[in-house]
């Protein structure tokens, strides 16, 4: 693949894979995505490995991927790849394509495998399919960073914090996407698992980009 750059970090090609991918995560957020990674990933004492929860079909996973392979490092996503309250059938953004006519759920692992593929980061980037809770229950080992962007009812996204921020090492950081401070403009519980972070004395706001908040690991 032709690894021409265009500004943004991501090869042109990468742009495009990341641009189809259905998903959520508006480029210029996805880009501030990819800044935070690839700082955290090229600092002295980095680890090399990054995780995100909430991979839907890897749009957000592209820019994630791309930051780590240019540290050799990898990206470990968790999803259990059958959508959140709001992908059922009924709700906003449920998309009936990407419903498995065998089991009748939303299934986006494959469409994910193909976002992977097409953006040659199968070597780079670990599909762990899985509920998050179940995933954080067999996780060992500090990373650089852990982006939150899974379910955001709030048991889940207290469920997502209690189980990985912990694993984010010193100088490391807590990505954390949809963070609205007004209500107005979106729901609540990401905004609440930024503020358990903030009052936990354990993390500082470093950079905010849209909804996502960047948050560096100090104690
Ligand atoms: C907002 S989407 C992620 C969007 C993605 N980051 C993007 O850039 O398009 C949230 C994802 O979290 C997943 N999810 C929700 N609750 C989960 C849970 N408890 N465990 C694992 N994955 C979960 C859903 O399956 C869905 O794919």
């Amino acid at each position: 693949m032709a690894q021409e750059k265009n500004g943004t970090g991501l090869s042109d090609e990468r742009l495009r894979v990341a641009r189809d991918a259905p998903g959520f995560m508006p480029l210029d957020e996805a880009h501030a995505l990819y800044a935070a990674a690839a700082a955290c990933l090229s600092a002295d004492d980095a680890v090399g490995v990054g995780v995100e929860i909430g991979t839907y079909c890897g749009k957000s996973t592209v820019f994630l991927g791309a930051a780590a392979q240019e540290h050799d490092a990898l990206v470990v996503t968790v999803d259990h790849h059958r959508g959140s309250e709001e992908h059922q059938p009924g709700w906003e953004y449920h998309d009936a394509g990407l419903v498995d006519p065998h089991s009748g759920l939303l299934d986006t692992a494959a469409r994910l495998r193909r976002t992977l593929f097409d953006a040659d980061l199968e070597q780079t980037v670990l599909a762990l399919v899985a509920p998050s809770t179940a995933a954080a229950r067999v996780w060992g080992r500090e990373v650089d960073f852990v982006f939150i962007d899974g379910g955001h009812s709030l048991e889940a996204a207290q469920n997502d914090y209690d189980g990985w921020a912990r694993w984010v090492r010193r100088g490391g950081a807590l990505l954390i996407h949809d963070v609205f401070p007004d209500p107005a403009d979106g729901g609540r519980p990401p905004y609440e698992i930024y503020r358990r972070a903030l009052e936990s004395g354990r993390f500082t706001e470093s950079a905010a980009h849209g909804s996502l908040r960047v948050l560096t690991r100090s104690g």
